[in-house]
């Protein structure tokens, strides 16, 4: 059976371990072998992008194979051919594919023609590619992951929270959502992240007030309040989240080393001022770097577990 990689909980928490663990040996020591070698591995994208795009072109020549990468706006999936033809076509060319889209349910729709593994490059629900770079860098930080409260300030609805709540869940972290009215977390992704952290001894939980919040968070995690796709859908994206940025303040409130993670890109002085962004805090740019070994790792692994 193929293996897709559409949202976090597609990984058990031992194939997510499994991941981890060839994510941090292959940022070491670049195995020898090239599990990639003589693949090609198309990555599709309907928004823009730059972290998902070039590390993911760049990771996939490090592990021997041929990546192909295309503006999906060009493509005829964008015109009138259905997503689930091109997907079968895509399976008669490549031997993996990478797409970045809108709903989720068009990447559904992708993994269920497709005879070859695929992966959710970020679509409108989740970003699962950032949550294990995400987790890769707290390990690296903080020597472990279960048992540590990550907590998420911003659009809760979007998909970097829906990520972190289900990958937080299944590494057993303690995952809190502090997000505006209007703006929680899918609650059927909510109930899976539960099922999730009874499983793994983590936990969930959704808050209104960030300094409750905050308190004894080991890891503070932002995102832009306005996802691509949502820039005119009339609504108030700033009045309700100025309480959310993560300033000097609101840091000051967290647990003793706490660290600040950002998938980037970052909108300074609004999610995230300069100070906290550039400061001793923050690991956004290892994080960013951290896309381009996660990626490797979770695609080497699809490839052994086809
Ligand atoms: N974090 C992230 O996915 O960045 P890009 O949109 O630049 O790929
Ligand atoms: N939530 C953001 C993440 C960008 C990497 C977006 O979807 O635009």
């Amino acid at each position: 059976m193929v293996r897709h990689f559409l949202r976090d909980d597609d990984l058990s928490p031992d194939d997510q371990r499994e991941v981890l663990t060839l994510a941090k040996a292959l940022k070491g020591a670049p195995l020898a072998q090239r599990p990639l070698e003589g693949l090609s591995v198309a990555t599709i994208f309907e928004k823009n992008s730059t972290r998902t795009r070039l590390s993911f072109e760049v990771g996939i020549q490090q592990l021997g194979g041929q990546p192909i990468v295309v503006d999906g706006r060009t493509m005829q999936l964008g015109r009138e051919e259905t997503i689930e033809d091109t997907s079968r076509v895509l399976s008669r060319y490549v031997d993996m594919v990478a797409w970045r889209t809108y709903a989720q349910k068009r990447i559904e729709a992708m993994a269920a023609g497709a005879s070859v593994p695929v992966i959710n490059a970020l679509s409108d629900e989740f970003h699962p590619c950032q949550v294990l770079a995400d987790l890769q860098t707290i390990e690296e930080r903080h020597g472990k992951l279960a048992g540590l409260t990550a907590t998420y300030l911003g659009d809760g609805a979007n998909n970097m929270s829906h990520s972190m709540l289900l990958g937080g869940a299944t590494a057993g972290m303690h995952v809190r959502v502090v997000a505006p009215e209007g703006f929680l977390p899918l609650s059927e992704v909510v109930l899976d992240a539960k099922r999730r952290a009874a499983e793994t001894g983590g936990s969930v939980t959704l808050l209104t007030d960030p300094h409750a919040a905050v308190d004894g968070s080991d890891v503070l995690v932002t995102d832009t309040w306005t996802s691509m796709g949502q820039e005119n859908d009339g609504k108030d994206r700033v009045t309700p989240f100025r309480k959310l940025q993560i300033n000097t303040g609101l840091l000051e409130r967290a647990a003793p080393g706490a660290i600040v993670l950002h998938c980037l890109p970052a909108h300074r002085g609004w999610e995230i001022t300069d100070e906290v962004i550039d400061g001793p805090a923050s690991a956004v740019w290892d994080e960013a770097e951290n896309r381009l070994h996660a990626q490797k790792a979770l695609m080497a692994w699809l490839v052994a577990n086809r």
